[in-house]
């Protein structure tokens, strides 16, 4: 695998991306195109707007890959591409263009499982991440945490039982008025609230279990806001005081939980290393806070950088040059899913 060049496409959501990776683990190039401004007005992702503009996108955004990475097609050992889960049309688009541009080339062609391609991440960061390990992941569409073995499938340990915590952020940030997407705009509105001006309930803090659930803490936040709203001197408008201060609450009672549950997770499991993935692993809070508890108690806790923790193709790249050292291949008749456990198959091979 060492110097083999795999060109990775990622379309499951709402960025297109495509990146090139030799060997397995050096980046030699990342692009991606974002579609923020497409959505923004709808304050959320519009599927068919999704779709089209990764039409318009994708070929433009492979060839900035490779020639960001001075890569040619038919240099290339191996193309990579997410098959799910994700919005099915959107995931279609970085499909049949992988599928056509590993055909038109006779490039090895493999699908990957989008949360492999985010565990991998953290992979990338890290070489003293290495099985066994705790990985969460925490992204708008998923909040899981999984035991990882070498060669086997990774464990679920505990999933959230109604919103996924990225999907909480942004729908905290629809309350209080915030931009699309809402992660990043609440925890930067949170930094000038006070996250102790509102008790708000810690998701499942009692649950023995490894489970995860935001709505409890949705309905607090929405209620909160009506009552500020009803006491507001400003036509029912919060003052930005208001909102720092309910973000910065929000902010505090949603990372507690996950904190927590990674603290049982890797003592029940008696493991002392821990990956936190996806989009919510961006969050300052959550970072400084797991790190603090790593700290405390000799673990190691490693999170990718910034641009790793958002959809990105060079996780799938990575994720796609593991599974084809390991003979794994798919042909044309690779499909892409929207739904799809991250089980057995899925580990080996994108379609279950
Ligand atoms: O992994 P990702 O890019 O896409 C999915 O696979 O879902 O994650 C996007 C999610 C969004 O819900 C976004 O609001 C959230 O990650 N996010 C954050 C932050 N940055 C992104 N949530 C909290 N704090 C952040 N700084
Ligand atoms: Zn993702």
């Amino acid at each position: 695998m060492v110097d083999e060049l795999v060109l990775g496409l990622e379309s499951s959501c709402d960025e297109m991306a495509a990146a090139v990776v030799r060997g397995g683990r050096e980046i030699l190039s990342s692009a991606v195109h974002g579609q923020a401004d497409v959505h923004r007005p709808y304050g959320g992702v519009v599927p068919e707007l999704a779709s089209r503009d990764h039409v318009r996108a994708v070929s433009r955004v492979a060839e900035r890959a490779l020639a960001d990475a001075g890569v040619g097609p038919e240099e290339l050992s191996g193309l990579a591409v997410t098959a799910g889960p994700g919005l099915v049309g959107s995931l279609l688009v970085g499909l049949s263009f992988g599928k056509a541009l590993a055909y038109r080339h006779g490039i090895p062609l493999v699908g990957v499982h989008h949360l492999v391609g985010h565990l991998i991440s953290a992979e990338l960061a890290s070489d003293a991440l290495r099985p066994p390990y705790v990985g969460l992941v925490v992204s708008g569409g998923h909040t899981a945490l999984y035991r990882i073995e070498v060669d086997a499938a990774p464990q679920l340990l505990g999933q959230t039982r109604d919103d996924a915590a990225g999907e909480a952020f942004d729908k905290v940030a629809a309350l209080l008025g915030l931009p699309y997407p809402g992660g990043p705009a609440v925890s930067s509105a949170a930094e000038s609230g006070d996250p102790a001006a509102v008790d708000f309930p810690r998701p499942m803090i009692r649950d023995r279990g490894l489970d995860f659930s935001y709505s409890g803490l949705k309905t607090a936040v929405a209620l909160e806001v009506e009552r500020r709203s009803r006491l507001s001197a400003h036509d029912g408008r919060l003052s930005s005081r208001d909102v720092a201060d309910v973000a910065a609450s929000f902010e505090a009672a949603a990372t507690d939980s996950l904190i927590s549950r990674c603290v049982r997770a890797l003592e029940q499991e008696g493991i002392s290393r821990l990956a936190v993935v996806g989009g919510v692993a961006a969050n300052r809070r959550l970072r400084r806070g797991v790190e603090r508890e790593a700290h405390r108690r000799g673990w190691l806790a490693v999170f990718p950088p910034l641009e790793l923790c958002t959809d990105n193709a060079a996780m799938i790249a990575a994720a796609g040059a593991r599974l084809l050292a390991r003979g794994v291949r798919h042909g044309p008749e690779l499909n892409a899913f929207s739904r799809v456990p991250l089980g057995a198959a899925a580990w080996t091979a994108a379609t279950a």
